[in-house]
């Protein structure tokens, strides 16, 4: 069984956990490839929600196409869930998450939300985090400083780059990723993430980041992991 296949797996058992929630809710939606499993999965159900909060434009875009109804974050009181994908999940639903740039807007979705829903395959589940380069979304002119802060953290920096041009953004590779936001990426390789309450309330209180991609606070309360025998739920 290939990744796409698990993704698509763990999408459908998404869908048969968010359709046990009493109908007439409005449902959090997460970013990535994962995500976009558990979109297509639930598309032919979207009227067991009253609409959906999204976690970015991309998001947005495909639940539009789905004819989902898209509502503003500002115009709802709570989420009864948040279904959205991770880089990295360690035993205590901790995670690393940002790999596809939507982790601010993930991270405000999630603490809307009672439960967030964690999903993806097996390969994701690790013992301590920081294998996969912490993502941390900064204001640009803040670059230089918040570099030299995450290199103290023991950190090897690197500014993201556009991975291919996109037509709305006019990104070309050669220049920064540029976040939903408007933000920049500083991608930080080589942390053993140990205490990532700790280094989530570190990072967050250098002067510049908008958002560290390490979801403690706002873990994952239910995983939904595939491998090759079938999807595990796991309450954390
Ligand atoms: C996007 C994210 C994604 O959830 C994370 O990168 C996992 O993506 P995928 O499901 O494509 O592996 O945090 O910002």
């Amino acid at each position: 069984m290939n990744q796409d296949q698990l993704k698509q797996m763990v999408g459908v058992a998404a869908r048969d956990e968010v359709l046990k929630l009493p109908a007439g809710q409005i449902l959090g939606v997460g970013t990535g490839s994962t995500a976009n499993c558990f979109i297509d999965a639930l598309a032919p159900h979207k009227d067991h929600f009253a609409g959906t909060v999204s976690s970015s434009n991309a998001t947005t875009e495909r639940l539009l196409k789905h004819g989902f109804k898209v509502l503003d974050p500002n115009d709802v009181q709570g989420l009864p869930a948040y279904v959205d994908g991770a880089d990295e999940i360690d035993p205590a639903g901790h995670m690393i998450k940002g790999g596809g740039g939507a982790l601010t807007r993930e991270k405000i979705i999630a603490s809307m939300a009672k439960q967030f829903i964690c999903i993806c395959d097996s390969s994701k589940q690790v013992p301590v985090l920081g294998n996969f380069a912490l993502p941390v979304e900064i204001i640009p002119l803040a670059k230089g400083v918040v570099s030299r802060e995450l290199e103290k953290l023991g950190g090897q920096v690197s500014l993201r780059l556009a991975k291919s041009t996109r037509a709305d953004l006019k990104q070309t590779p050669s220049e920064p990723f540029v976040t939903d936001n408007g933000g920049w990426i500083l991608d930080v390789a080589g942390l053993k993430i140990v205490n990532p309450i700790q280094m989530e309330a570190q990072v967050n209180q250098i002067a510049g980041v908008i958002t560290v991609g390490l979801f403690a606070k706002e873990k994952a309360n239910i995983l939904l992991v595939s491998n090759a025998a079938g999807v595990e739920r796991i309450a954390l």
